[in-house]
């Protein structure tokens, strides 16, 4: 067993000594990269594609930093606890009951305390009282998913660094175009490192080098859906670890409207009707044709709820559209025009905006990519849709979509809420939130059929 003084000296000489000798780990380039930067710097950015081995040699740094600094104190934090436990602290424990030499201390479920006040334990930002208490000469945090973690916590996690010397990494996929971490990526305090899939081993060299990280299929099948729906975003943040080169807050641009003209795509026709929920709101039924041609059927205002219904119904029987394609905003009075359709025989489909996604666009908007509700996930499907080219948005249209703001929570893709947007402009976008409603769900489980 090496004495402190001899394993300190060693990782002078080497700074991936610990990885290598005392938990037996080899590294790719970039996770070598990234394990030298903690050594060097005090402020860490590690954004990446994913499963690139950010989280594994994060968890290797944490055993090295508390096993070889007494009294250090470090803090794993993800945006739930249930995350961070999952993830870098599975991680940790993982590597400490594999390691070549016994690394000591207690290890417990949630925590490995090596002496007094010598610790490491796994907290969720979404309990920020959790965050105090941590001081000392040698503190370490270490936020895995760091893009998921709300804006207000971060003046918690600063409180966290007031210590001297205190050190901070920062694990994420960069998917959101703004936010602490994208900040941080600014920040000349912050060493960047990022870790693309397109030079991970296991896919330059198309063979499974490393297990379990990422392959060069998944890398093949999201290029050809990114080049489908001509999704460079989705391609940055997932496979490059490049942030969004977009507007980072308009749903959907001019250049992608005025491009969607063109679209010639067949599926079965569609209506989405937006009901009025306050006086000055209009109803708005919008049919997308069988050529996928977006028309406005007709807008008018009033909450009559036996003429909405009616006027619905006969949409549904002069366009000849299914009635399971026919979506309705069932908020409000809204749920009772369903109701009223459904009595009369039409069984046209209420959505909830703000209920949980459905993951049914997942084909289309990728499995790793999370809404906040319902309402997001409608506008993303249709954001992808008419970046595909694959719906045709006549200009009466664009004023209303173009009023469509992403706004982030956490790492969810959301949409900025009706009631800011009133405030804002005045008024509410029906028209696009019909449009987005026609398309609450893909026809099938297919996706040539459904894009
Ligand atoms: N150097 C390595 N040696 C052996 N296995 C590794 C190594 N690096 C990563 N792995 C394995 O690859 C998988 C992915 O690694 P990891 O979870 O660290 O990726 P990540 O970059 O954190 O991914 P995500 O962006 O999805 O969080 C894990 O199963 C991990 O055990
Ligand atoms: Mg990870």
């Amino acid at each position: 067993m090496p004495t402190a003084a001899e394993v300190r000296a060693a990782i002078r000489k080497d700074p991936l000594w610990f990885p290598r000798v005392v938990l037996g780990h080899t590294y790719w380039s970039r996770q070598g990269e990234l394990y030298r930067a903690l050594h060097e710097c005090d402020r860490v950015a590690a954004k990446g594609g994913h499963a690139t081995g950010k989280t594994f040699s994060a968890a290797d740094y944490v055993l090295e930093f508390a096993a070889t600094n007494p009294g250090a104190q470090v803090v794993i934090l993800g945006p739930t606890f249930e995350q961070a436990k999952g993830g870098l602290w599975k991680d940790v424990r993982a590597a400490y009951y594999s390691a070549k030499t016994p690394i000591g201390g207690v290890m417990g479920a949630d925590s490995w305390t090596l002496g007094e006040r010598w610790f490491v334990r796994v907290r969720g930002a979404d309990k920020p009282e959790s965050l105090h208490g941590v001081h000392g000469a040698h503190v370490l945090i270490v936020i895995d998913e760091a893009a998921g973690l709300r804006d207000e916590l971060w003046s918690a996690v600063d409180s966290l660094l007031a210590s001297d010397g205190a050190k901070l990494l920062l694990l994420f996929n960069p998917t959101r175009p703004t936010g602490y971490a994208r900040d941080a990526c600014a920040n000349p305090a912050f060493r960047v490192v990022t870790l693309s899939c397109l030079e991970h081993p296991n896919v330059t060299s198309g063979e499974n080098v490393y297990p379990g990280a990422v392959t060069k299929a998944w890398v093949d099948d999201v290029r050809r859906r990114c080049d489908l729906t001509r999704d460079e975003d989705y391609w940055r943040g997932h496979v490059l670890g490049e942030f969004p080169a977009a507007d980072p807050d308009s749903l959907i641009g001019m250049p992608d409207l005025e491009a969607s003209l063109a679209a010639k795509t067949k599926d079965v026709p569609r209506l989405g009707l937006d009901v009025a929920r306050f006086g000055s709101d209009r109803n708005v039924l919008v049919h997308v044709t069988a050529d996928r041609e977006a028309r406005l059927v007709e807008e008018w205002s009033g909450q009559d709820l036996m003429y909405t219904a009616g006027r619905l119904m006969r949409a549904v029987r002069e366009l000849g559209v299914s009635p399971a394609m026919t979506f309705v905003d069932s908020c409000g009075v809204g749920g009772g025009v369903v109701d009223r359709c459904r009595e009369a025989g039409v069984p046209v489909v209420g959505v909830d905006a703000g209920s949980k996604a459905t993951g049914r666009w997942a084909h289309l908007v990728g499995r790793e990519t999370t809404f906040a509700n319902r309402r997001a996930e409608m506008f993303w499907a249709l954001r992808c849709i008419c970046k595909s080219v694959a719906v045709s948005i006549p200009r009466d249209f664009w004023a209303d979509l173009g009023m469509i703001r992403v706004a982030y929570r956490g790492n969810d893709i959301a949409i900025r809420s009706k009631e800011d947007m009133r405030k804002e402009h005045g008024r509410s976008p029906d028209r696009a939130d019909a449009l987005a409603l026609a398309f609450a769900a893909p026809q099938s489980a297919f996706f040539f059929e459904v894009l």
